[in-house]
């Protein structure tokens, strides 16, 4: 896919020069998005929770356009359509390839899994695994730091009748809280967390600190986002959780491999939407 040249974090960081142009465009995008655009769902859910929250992905896997009137429906699917949740949505299915291929890498050699997510959100990518894989020896703990994800989580495994899900309140940066876990995973996630965090030596230490609890043959599965086509829109017009402007740091692909590398992983497989968006990548402890 053909790629637009993208703004770079720190030019998207700066205020804008009031009464400049783009002051005034993306000013007149925030108006229309707080008015009009609220009777779409999403950007409602979007303007409560965070556009970057747990809560906020839950809705765009989904994918069911709701809204007041027919005109909200109507904004609702257009945001769903957007070029990035339909990457999001092409990396769950990614995430799903990959842990089904784990799952059954175990299976062959008798060994049960253990799969955390240290930021799952409601975990819904997790409860469609565990729906497939009822009769294995399969077992998931959905951590995060929002307990308005991880309830929204319970409540679909108890309307599903799902077990063998354990929901906890946890920082995904903890090096202890890490160790803490019950049971012990073989197969560690983050998925969607490092695209939140700027600065880069969070991730290179959270990748150190994973290894650390991993054993010989268990697998790292992250994600990356290299590029996004509206890095301007969201960074001068949505929230995130913490009730700031989003703006998104990108990262090249081979740089945040290298980090895992470093780290002590031996890369397996990597996985691209047909954005070229987000990236899915598999590593094994050796
Ligand atoms: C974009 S969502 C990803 C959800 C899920 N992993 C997925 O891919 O479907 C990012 C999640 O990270 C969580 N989060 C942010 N900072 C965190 C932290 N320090 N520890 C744990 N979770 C965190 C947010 O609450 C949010 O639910």
């Amino acid at each position: 896919m053909q790629k637009n040249k993208v703004p770079a974090y720190e030019e998207l960081s700066k205020p804008l020069k009031i009464f400049s142009y783009k002051w005034f465009k993306w000013g007149l995008v925030r108006i229309f998005l707080n008015t009009v655009g609220r009777l779409s769902k999403g950007i409602r859910i979007g303007f409560k929770y965070g556009f970057d929250s747990g809560t906020m992905l839950d809705y765009v896997y989904e994918n069911k356009p709701q809204g007041l009137l027919f005109i909200g429906k109507l904004i609702d699917k257009g945001y769903l359509d957007g070029p990035g949740w339909s990457g999001i949505r092409q990396r769950k299915i990614h995430l799903k390839g990959i842990l089904r291929e784990v799952i059954e890498n175990n299976r062959k050699i008798n060994k049960s899994t253990v799969i955390m997510d240290v930021a799952s959100g409601p975990g819904r990518y997790l409860i469609e695994i565990m729906q497939e894989h009822q009769r294995y020896n399969l077992e998931i703990l959905c951590r995060d730091m929002d307990e308005q994800g991880l309830n929204l989580g319970r409540k679909l495994c108890s309307q599903l009748g799902i077990e063998h899900i354990k929901y906890e309140r946890a920082n995904a940066f903890s090096p202890e809280i890490l160790k803490s876990a019950v049971p012990k995973p073989n197969v560690i996630v983050v998925s969607g967390l490092y695209e939140l965090f700027t600065n880069d030596e969070i991730i290179k230490k959270s990748m150190t600190n994973i290894a650390a609890v991993l054993n010989s043959g268990d697998y790292f599965i992250f994600t990356n986002q290299p590029y996004h086509p509206q890095l301007e829109l969201i960074a001068r017009t949505l929230p995130n959780r913490l009730k700031e402007y989003w703006v998104m740091r990108l990262r090249p692909d081979n740089e945040v491999k290298s980090w895992a590398m470093a780290a002590g992983f031996k890369h397996l497989k990597t996985l691209l939407d047909s954005y070229s968006i987000f990236s899915v990548h598999l590593f094994q402890k050796p």
